[in-house]
Parts: structure tokens; sequence; C-alpha cells
């Protein structure tokens, strides 16, 4: 122990004993640790003060600008750094020097920085050199001043290309993604026009092939004078052909629709008595849709052969997709502004992902469409009318129960 307090000793005399060897050491709050006669003098000389050990070095020094040299460059050295520097401190009223300071990170035997020392070497010569050096300084100063604004510049410049880029980035991000749509559409558009020509082939042959045999037929019960059997061929052949053209008619109703070449005319009518004239007309609907309208005449002003055509399309949906034992009502209620119509069955009902998807042109149900016949024109048809009329549609539906169809149409 006495050793080891003998050697600090021999240790700080062999530094104090020149004048030109300066040190002192801080720790990590830069209080001093340690420093030699020579520093004590030279803080004596330039600050004024008389400095003490465990007191922070930074309360001795009184000029701001040095203060904050000091603190930049005794951090360097707490993070690690090894450096020599030129650098001038002192009192502008007592003195100012140039010194060539060396910092040097302090560590304990596990290399944990624990403060900092500095070795100061008096580089001033004369008053002359001291105004050259100051003239140096204050020229890299300024060049430092000048690199840094070019700096600060290059790098808004680099922001702003940067922003640039996330921009154009989004940009071919949304191109693209609409590209992918676009894709997405026409291939959507080959498989339904692939549907379309199979849907009427499919549609066509049907009522064709009934018409080739009742065709046969006809004329062998012509042959044999079988006027029963020749009125109920001709009775086949007269309903394909309407079938057939009914067909025809959606396919070119659907087209002038989608093109924009049908308008509304309207004209005040009874659509009441319309809806009972097309139901009483039909030998299907006559048989098994129930009727629930007002007693009272229901004048709306509106297209009538567009009403009629929503109504029918419905009330076919009814019939065609509730098996064989149709059971269907359609109710008509009126108030000041409006006319509500609803279709309902107890049908085979609608998968209730599929129902908003139902009035795209040619889209059906894929599990019935090989079992019923139909073009999946009906309820674009139904949904196309309605935009001309202003009025509007619900579809309420639940597979093996049944559906309701509600349709508001502006009187
Ligand atoms: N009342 C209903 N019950 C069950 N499914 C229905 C009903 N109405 C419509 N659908 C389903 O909606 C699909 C589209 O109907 P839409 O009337 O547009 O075409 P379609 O009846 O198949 O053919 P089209 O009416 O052109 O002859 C039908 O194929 C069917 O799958
Ligand atoms: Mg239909």
């Amino acid at each position: 122990m006495e050793n080891s307090s003998n050697n600090t000793l021999i240790l700080s005399n062999i530094l104090d004993c020149h004048p030109n060897l300066v040190v002192f050491a801080l720790d990590k709050n830069f209080n001093y640790i340690y420093f030699n006669k020579p520093h004590f003098f030279i803080m004596k000389n330039i600050w004024g003060v008389d400095i003490k050990l465990n007191h922070c070095m930074m309360d001795y020094i009184n000029s701001e600008k040095d203060r904050k040299k000091a603190f930049y460059n005794f951090h360097r050295a707490l993070s690690g750094e090894y450096f020599t520097l030129i650098e001038e401190y002192g009192d502008e009223d007592l003195e100012r020097t140039f010194y060539k300071d060396s910092y040097y990170p302090l560590k304990d035997d596990d290399g944990t920085i624990y403060g900092l020392t500095v070795i100061v070497e008096d580089v001033t010569v004369n008053q002359t050199d001291k105004n050259e050096i100051r003239t140096i300084v204050s020229k890299l100063e300024e060049q430092i001043d000048t690199r840094s604004i070019e700096l600060e510049k290059i790098n808004n410049d680099l922001q702003i290309e940067n922003q640039r880029r996330i921009e154009s980035e989004k940009e071919l991000f949304n191109v693209k993604n609409q590209i992918e749509k676009s894709l997405a559409k026409e291939m959507e558009l080959n498989k339904l026009k692939t549907k379309f020509i199979s849907m009427v082939s499919h549609e066509l042959r049907t009522p064709l092939t009934i018409i080739q045999s009742a065709t046969f037929l006809l004329e062998k019960s012509y042959e044999r004078r079988d006027d029963e059997k020749f009125l109920k061929n001709l009775d086949k052949i007269s309903k394909s052909i309407d079938t057939m053209t009914g067909l025809m008619e959606n396919v070119l109703n659907i087209g002038k629709l989608e093109h924009g070449e049908v308008k509304a005319s309207k004209k005040v009518f009874d659509i009441a008595k319309e809806i009972k004239d097309l139901v009483k007309t039909n030998k299907v609907y006559n048989r098994v849709v129930k009727l629930n309208l007002p007693k009272e005449s229901i004048f709306v002003d509106s297209d009538k052969i567009l009403c009629i055509q929503i109504v029918n399309n419905l009330l076919s949906n009814a019939v065609k997709y509730s098996h064989n034992t149709p059971e269907i009502k359609l109710k008509l209620k009126a108030n000041g502004y409006q006319c509500k119509i609803t279709v309902k069955d107890k049908g085979i009902g609608i998968d209730k992902v599929n129902i908003s998807n139902l009035t795209e042109a040619f889209k059906r149900e894929d599990s019935i469409s090989s079992l019923v016949q139909g073009t999946g024109l009906g309820l674009s048809i139904v949904k196309h009318n309605l935009d001309l009329l202003d009025g509007s549609m619900e579809i309420e539906s639940e597979l093996g129960k049944g559906t309701k169809v509600t349709v508001i149409i502006p009187r």
C-alpha cells in the first residue's frame, strides 16, 4: 500500500518537473481527477482561476465559445477517440494562447472508459505567429461553414430526390394495379364472351331440336289426317319459336341497354291493372302466382314497358327456380311518391355470397346453370330498367328456403 502511494508521488513529481509538460485528467462529468503543476499555472494565467481536484473544469472556462469547444472534444475522447488538435483557449482580457492538445480516453482493466486525459503543448511563439494562426484558423472555420452549408443543401436535395422517388414508386405501383385490374377485367370479359356463346348455342339448341322433331311429326300427322296431333306439334313449334325470339330479344335488349340506347318514355298508367293483366294472360303465372294488390288503381308516371319487363323477369325467375311446385306471392303497395313491388317464392334460394353479382349480364348461379335453362340476362335487364326509372332493387334469399325480391319505382 505504502509502495503504491510512493509510486504515485514519484509519478506526480515526474509530471511536475518540466514546465512544458502539461497534463490533466477528467472523469466523465469533467471533474478534475488529476492535473500537474504546469496545468495549474496555465489555468491561472489564461482564466485567472485556482483550480481544484474534484471540481468541474467547465466551471473555470468563462468563455461560451471555448466551453462549447472543450465540451465537444471531451465527448469525442469519452466515446473512445484519440486525436490531436491545435486550438486557442483563454480569457480575451488575460491571455489567449494556442495549444496543441492531444486527447485520450482513460480505460480501466476491463476496457471501460471512465474519463479522459489531455496532454497540452503551448505552440504559441510570438504575437505575429498568434495572428497568423488566428487567420488560418478563421479561414478554416469559414471553409467548414461553407462546406456545412453545401452539405446541408446536398442533404436537402437528396431528401427532395428521395421524396420524388417515393412518389414515382407510388405512381408505378398504382399503374401496375390499374394494369392488373384491366387485365383481370379483360380475362373476365373473355370468360363472359365464351360463356355467352356457349349459353346462346345451348339455349337455341333446345327449341331447334323441338322444332326439328315437331316438324317431322307434323308431316306424319298431316299424312294421317290426325288433326289433334297436328295442332299439338304446331303449338310446340310456335312455343319454341317464342322461346328463341324471347332469347334474341333479351340479347338485343341488353345490348341496347348497355350502350345507353334505351330511354325511359314516361306516361301515367295504372300499374296495378298492368300487373293483373300480365298474370291473368300468362297460363303459368295465372296458376301459381297469388296477387296481393290494392283494390284501387295505382297510377304511376313511368315507362309501362320497362315496368312490366321488370315484373315479368322477377315472376319468371320465381317460377323457374321453384322446382315443380311454385308458390309465389306478388304484393304491390304504394304511397304518395313511390310504389313497392315484392315477389316472393319458396324455391331453391340463392347463395348469399353470389347475390350482389347476379345483376351482371350472363351471371348465373354455377350450381343451377346446367339444371335450369336461362341466359343470365333477366336480372341485368331489371337492374338497367330500374336505373332508367330511378328505382331500386333488394334481393333477400336463403338457400333451400326461397327468395324475396323488392323493387321500388317512383310514381
Ligand atoms: N327467385 C330466384 N330463386 C333462385 N335463384 C334465382 C332467383 N332469381 C334469380 N336467381 C339466380 O340468379 C341468376 C340470374 O338470374 P337472371 O334472371 O338474370 O338469369 P336467368 O334466370 O338465369 O336467365 P334469363 O332470365 O336471362 O332467362 C339465375 O341464374 C339464378 O341462379
Ligand atoms: Mg331470369
